[in-house]
């Protein structure tokens, strides 16, 4: 007698966290610092959809889109990306670049939900008042996890140290915030995430 054994089907999401993982380890061998910074923008941002009322498939892509948005920087040269001062126009031309190379990278990924994740990491520069990039979006037509990971990323940048700043206090970096909300930032959804924070600056339990 033959026993069949079940074949264990992976769910869909699986597959595509299974890859993002190799790419994310290929991101942190050409850039740790944006490898990191990209991890706690993945949490941030779960933390925010679920604020939303996301539901689980949504914020599986949502959190390996905002994991996965800056892996376009593995096309950026290194003199950019450890550039200590500010880039100038030609500089930021390439930098910019990012987002729609990312987008190629986990397009061609090709299992189900990559497409989804492309669009996010795609669209994670583009500003609630169309002056964003690469497809100048405005409003609720950028995809809302594109609009929260835009939030948590400006926010993760603040709070830490890079070549060119020091980390700034979570009030400073609500009032820069609030200071571009309707402009960078969808209003409602920024006072969502400060929301998601305690009076002292920690994010609130879960
Ligand atoms: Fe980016």
């Amino acid at each position: 007698m033959t026993v069949k054994y079940p074949i264990p089907r992976e769910a869909p999401i699986d597959q595509l966290l299974r890859h993002a993982s190799a790419l994310t380890t290929a991101l942190g061998h050409r850039d740790e610092d944006t490898l990191v910074h990209s991890e706690r923008v993945s949490l941030l941002a779960a933390r925010l959809g679920k604020a939303c009322g996301l539901g689980t498939a949504e914020l599986g892509i949502l959190r390996i889109g905002a994991a996965l948005h800056d892996v376009g920087k593995i096309g950026v040269p290194d003199a950019l990306l450890a550039k200590p001062g500010a880039l100038d126009d030609a500089e930021w031309r390439t930098m910019r670049q990012h987002s729609e190379i990312g987008e190629e990278i986990v397009r061609a990924i090709h299992v189900a939900g990559a497409a989804e994740a492309a669009e996010i990491v795609r669209h994670h520069h583009e500003c609630w008042d169309g002056s964003g990039y690469p497809d100048g979006l405005q409003g609720s037509s950028i995809p809302l996890s594109a609009r929260i990971i835009a939030i948590s990323d400006s926010y993760d940048a603040m709070a830490v140290t890079r070549p060119y700043q020091r980390p700034r206090r979570h009030s400073e970096i609500m009032r820069v915030m609030q200071a571009e909300s309707g402009q960078k930032f969808e209003p409602d959804l920024l006072e969502a995430f400060f929301g998601l924070f305690d009076a002292h600056g920690a994010l609130s339990a879960a």
